[in-house]
């Protein structure tokens, strides 16, 4: 995780500095830092909190020279790196962010990964001596370039040197006081991206930070190292061999989101579901037929294909589990669903035959791109699902179905959810067309349902917003929330309960209704509230009577129902009602109120809504 950018050249290095990091908060959030080389000097600050927190504190310190060159006041080129971060090895305060400094104070660090051997290294490196100054395994880097450069090694051999010794992700940055005009950055398994304009280069975790700068990128590989040295920049392959970076011309926009009408991102989030839904099916589908172009793989492989495995992480496995019940009833092929961080270490049985597909908002979560690499290694076709346009996820699969659900800021997935269940709807209906198993009237039937929900999304929102308002003041109290489902309600049930865990922090359950009574059931006591998914299904009676089972035990019961249903429902003490559509569309439609009553809970609570606690949008750590 942790956002990092850096730069050489001429420009207000700081603000660049300050500017890339904003762009990649999503990344996390606990504490951030920069350093740039003045006179000959490292200047570094830290501070804990967002990014904010840190540019008051720069704009309050004593000014380097060099780092306002724009003011005209110092020397026109200059070097910084700087660092958002999410704690992985010691606790978020300031002695943990970085930069981290070697034990000169000549050297300046910033990573993002995990020092997978960090232990045995931190120890070999204090038994030499190196004084080890916060709780990080990040700052043993800048203690390897130290021995590394002490050693006679150049900026670039140094870092080679680093990550030789440094097992695990890393993407980094440096600068060193005898390199005062250079910036030295090196991935292995952490994303990197390299920029150049006429007058610098520039480094980021993510295109994002650089596109307001440049649009001439090269992306690092594994185990290359480059060198910023204003408008130059050195490549160095995994074996050390200098060669010539490969710059390509990103053509994406620069977009940056406006609030609008609404106090928070996830809110308009929420209300930009009925565009993302519209937006993914748009020119997918043709006189009843699923038109998916960008899934280049050749029809008569699919049909062939044994089995599918779905891999993802957070909401975007609810998403995979939700297109299980689709894509097995559709196309009648099995489907595996994993946590990415599972998938690979329970050794799955994976070959040729077998159709992976990785779902992912971000394209970078670091658990699903090991997934993705287990599989394809083993012979699988991937297919990836994502929002981030040629992510590492995207770049690294046989074919990708981009979610349309533009930029989203807030960390709690939304939009991006409803624009995933989309593709992987149309994903399943072309599955069951390409296998036969499904005809053109049954799949016509299924996109006019589909075509449908933007539209009924979008009525039925300003209901939902004020019942659910309604309900976060009546349940202000409220410490303990089940969400209980069945079918394609079970991955809602879940998704319920996560929107509700990490933005309002209570204690929140999704479970299979018919699995309470083995267990869970114990847990009900007046007091606790219960929502149950109860919209028209194969086995709404079954769900009914769990309804009936949590209410004979106290639970206050929240039922969601469809419109055509309710009459049948059972009593419960709040009812949200939604419009009928076909079961195995309808988490698009039920888990809408569920991430409204999230919102309002947290809001009760007067949380950020848009940063939770402890969270980051792009996870890039095991
Ligand atoms: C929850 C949430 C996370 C992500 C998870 C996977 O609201 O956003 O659970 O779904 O971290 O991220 P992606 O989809 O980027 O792979």
């Amino acid at each position: 995780m942790c956002g990092i950018v850096g730069f050489s050249g001429t420009g207000d290095v700081v603000s660049v500095l300050l500017d890339g990091l904003s762009r990649l908060e999503y990344r996390g959030y606990d504490s951030a830092g920069l350093a740039c080389l003045d006179s000959g000097k490292i200047w570094c600050v830290r501070r804990t909190g967002k990014v904010a927190e840190l540019e008051r504190a720069v704009r309050s310190a004593p000014l380097p020279a060099g780092a306002w060159a724009s003011t005209g006041n110092g020397p026109a080129a200059s070097v910084g790196i700087a660092h958002t971060r999410w704690a992985t090895h010691g606790s978020p305060t300031e002695r943990n962010a970085h930069p981290h400094l070697d034990c000169t104070g000549r050297i300046a660090v910033i990573h993002n990964g995990i020092l997978d051997n960090y232990r045995s290294l931190r120890r070999r490196l204090e038994d030499q001596g190196h004084s080890i100054a916060s709780d990080t395994d990040s700052e043993l880097l800048a203690h390897l370039l130290e021995e590394g450069l002490a050693s006679g090694k150049s900026l670039h051999e140094a870092a080679r040197h680093a990550m030789s010794e440094a097992e695990g992700a890393i993407a980094m940055a440096a600068i060193a006081a005898e390199y005062p005009d250079c910036v030295v950055v090196a991935r292995r398994d952490s994303p990197l991206l390299v920029g150049k304009e006429e007058t610098f280069s520039i480094a980021a975790s993510d295109i994002p930070a650089l596109l307001p700068y440049t649009r001439n990128v090269v992306v690092l590989e594994d185990g290359e190292v480059a060198v910023l040295k204003g408008p130059k920049v050195e490549l160095y392959d995994s074996e050390g061999n200098r060669t010539s970076p490969r710059f390509r011309k990103i053509s994406w926009e620069a977009e940056s989101p406006e609030l609008g009408r609404f106090p928070d991102f996830m809110l308009k989030e929420i209300y930009e579901q009925p565009e993302a839904v519209a937006r993914t099916l748009m020119s997918r589908v043709d006189a009843g037929n699923i038109v998916l172009d960008d899934v280049r793989i050749d029809p008569a492989d699919l049909a062939s294909i044994s089995k599918v495995c779905a891999v993802a992480c957070g909401t975007s496995y609810h998403a995979a589990l939700a297109s299980k019940y689709s894509t097995e009833r559709w196309a009648r092929i099995a489907v595996e669903v994993d946590l990415s961080s599972e998938f690979r270490y329970r050794d799955p049985v994976i070959d040729d035959r077998v159709l992976l597909v990785a779902i992912s908002q971000s394209g970078e979560t670091a658990d699903s791109l090991a997934a993705l690499r287990h599989a394809r290694a083993q012979g699988a076709r991937v297919l990836t699902i994502c929002n981030v346009v040629d992510s590492s996820m995207a770049r690294e699969s046989d074919a990708v179905l981009y979610t349309r659900a533009g930029p989203e800021i807030g960390v709690a997935a939304t939009k991006t959810f409803l624009a995933q269940l989309t593709a992987t709807t149309l994903l399943g209906l072309y599955l069951g067309q390409q296998r036969k198993h499904l005809d053109t009237s049954q799949v016509a039937a299924t996109i006019a349902g589909m075509q449908q929900i933007p539209d009924l999304l979008s009525r039925h929102l300003p209901r939902w917003d004020e019942e659910m308002s309604a309900l976060a003041d009546r349940f202000a109290e409220t410490r303990d929330v089940f969400f209980l489902g069945r079918g394609p309600g079970y991955p809602v049930a879940l998704e319920g309960a996560l929107k509700l865990k990490e933005i309002s922090y209570l204690r929140a359950e999704g479970y299979a209704a018919g699995e309470m009574k083995h267990g869970p059931i114990a847990l009900i006591e007046p007091g606790v509230v219960v929502f149950v998914i109860g919209t028209a299904s194969k086995t709404q009676e079954k769900v009914f009577s769990n309804l009936e089972e949590v209410k004979a035990r106290g639970a206050t019961t929240v039922l969601v129902i469809d419109s055509e249903s309710r009459a049948l429902a059972p009593e419960s003490d709040f009812v949200v009602e939604v419009p009928r559509v076909d079961e195995l569309l309808s988490p698009m439609i039920d888990v809408v109120p569920l991430q409204l009553f999230a919102y309002y809970m947290a809001k009760r609570r007067g949380l950020d809504v848009d940063k939770p606690r402890n969270l980051a949008k792009t996870v890039t750590v095991e």
